[in-house]
């Protein structure tokens, strides 16, 4: 098949971007279908580590054409700063970054309307990265959104003020308190326009499409995690688009029978950032353990991730809802030095076992139930082969592939493209 896709299984950070790096070689398109600078996809090689936020991961390989697809969302600001972060490397923008002329445009108010949102929350708050990817695809659905697309016409400007003052009204609506200043942030967002418009915007369906035909090979890159889905994920404690495999159908204009391995990506424990029902979080010591050696902290906000075991229930779901032929398991290292590592097989929910994610999960609900394994004490971070594993972390790993069905075949034993063992 000519598209393979890679999705995150838990809450986002899963280290997809290392993945996607690792896995680059293999392919000669990679794209990203959904979601925008709300995702920071790390990667580090050669001693520097990069953070993309809308680019896709194979803009380091000088042989990959990377394309924004149609369901991702775009700020040019943010866009800008991205592309100048990477001018040491030398990259053919205009020819190896292609943008979908059907991705929508994250305007200044759309950023302002996600804070006015939050903040008219209160405590209930989402905790978004704010970056204005919920009133971009609002806009979207709402069909009133403003589309790369629209760049190419004479009026673009009209199309932008129109959609400004409208916001404008609706941030009256929410009626709080916002500090900025409209025409500082008009200014940015015109200058960056005309940034972007210097790089190539495209058909991608049809792109796709014809590279599909020539048999180029296509890796999709999801952003955030299953769980995140607006569909599938811990509503409403989600992000706003479609993260799970359909989406790339929808993001890309590829149809399902074009897909070919699903790689789901999963930490071998558990974090989630912002709020939102979390059943195998941690409040104690080995939660802080987690969060200090996984240096747990946002790449796009830095805001500290919340840590907590691996959750087989919503793995397994995950593993369903995408269709996941192979597994690739992250941050191994991390759990090196745990006496016993704990594994969440089912719920407690309303008083009853479950084993199936349910249709919501307030923590009052749903409590965690725990299979003990062993833990291991060696450092895997210098390990190069699937040889010098220890036996409990082969075990952890056998349980893992008894419990999903799918087979795990790569273990990260460290953020470096190096520290990865195939299996
Ligand atoms: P939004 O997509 O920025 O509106 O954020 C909605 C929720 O998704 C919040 O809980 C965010 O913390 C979370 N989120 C969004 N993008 C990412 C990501 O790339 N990694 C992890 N969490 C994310």
């Amino acid at each position: 098949m000519a598209v393979d896709l890679l999705l995150g299984l838990q809450w986002g950070d899963e280290g997809k971007g290392k993945i996607v790096d690792v896995l680059t070689q293999n392919y000669n398109l990679i794209s990203r279908f959904q979601g925008g600078p709300n995702a920071g996809h790390t990667l580090i090689f050669d001693g520097h580590k990069h953070v993309l936020h809308t680019i896709p991961s194979g803009i380091f390989h000088k042989e990959a054409v990377n394309v924004v697809g149609n369901g991702v969302v775009i700020d040019p600001v943010i866009f800008n700063k991205e592309i100048d972060d990477l001018s040491k490397f030398d990259v053919d923008f205009k020819n190896v970054l292609l943008i979908s002329r059907k991705a929508h445009l994250i305007l200044p108010t759309h950023r302002l309307l996600d804070a006015a949102s939050e903040k008219a929350k209160g405590k209930d708050k989402i905790g978004s990265t704010l970056k204005g990817i919920g009133p971009t695809y609002m806009d979207k659905t709402g069909r009133n959104g403003m589309r790369v697309g629209d760049l190419e016409l004479d009026n673009w400007k009209e199309i932008f003020e129109n959609l400004t003052q409208k916001h404008l009204k609706m941030i009256d609506f929410y009626g709080v308190e916002l500090d900025y200043n409209l025409d500082e942030l008009r200014a940015n967002f015109f200058a960056a326009v005309d940034k972007l418009k210097e790089l190539t915007f495209i058909d991608s369906e049809e792109y796709l499409h014809t590279a599909i035909k020539e048999n180029k090979t296509i890796l999709a890159e999801g952003a955030q995690g299953s769980l995140l889905d607006v569909d599938f994920g811990t509503y409403p404690f989600v992000t706003s688009s479609n993260t799970t495999a359909a989406g790339a159908c929808t993001g890309l204009g590829v149809a399902p029978n074009q897909i070919g391995e699903v790689f789901g990506i999963f930490k071998a424990y558990t974090t989630r950032v912002g709020s939102g029902p979390f059943p195998t979080e941690l409040f104690d010591e080995d939660g802080a353990t987690m969060a200090k050696v996984g240096h747990e902290f946002g790449a796009t906000t830095g805001r500290a991730r919340r840590c907590g075991w691996l959750d087989m229930v919503a793995l397994k779901y995950a593993c369903q809802v995408n269709g996941v032929t192979q597994l690739n398991m992250m941050k191994a290292d991390v759990l090196s030095g745990f006496e016993t590592i704990k594994v969440c097989t089912a719920y407690k929910y309303k008083g009853e076992v479950i084993e199936h994610f349910p249709y919501n999960i307030e923590p009052e609900n749903v409590q965690p139930i725990y299979t003990e394994l062993k833990g291991w004490k060696e450092d895997l971070t210098g390990m190069t082969s699937e040889a010098e594993l220890p036996a409990a972390l082969n075990d952890y790993i056998a349980f893992i592939e008894k419990e999903t069905g799918i087979k795990i075949t790569i273990v990260s034993v460290g953020p470096d493209r190096k520290q990865t063992i195939e299996r």
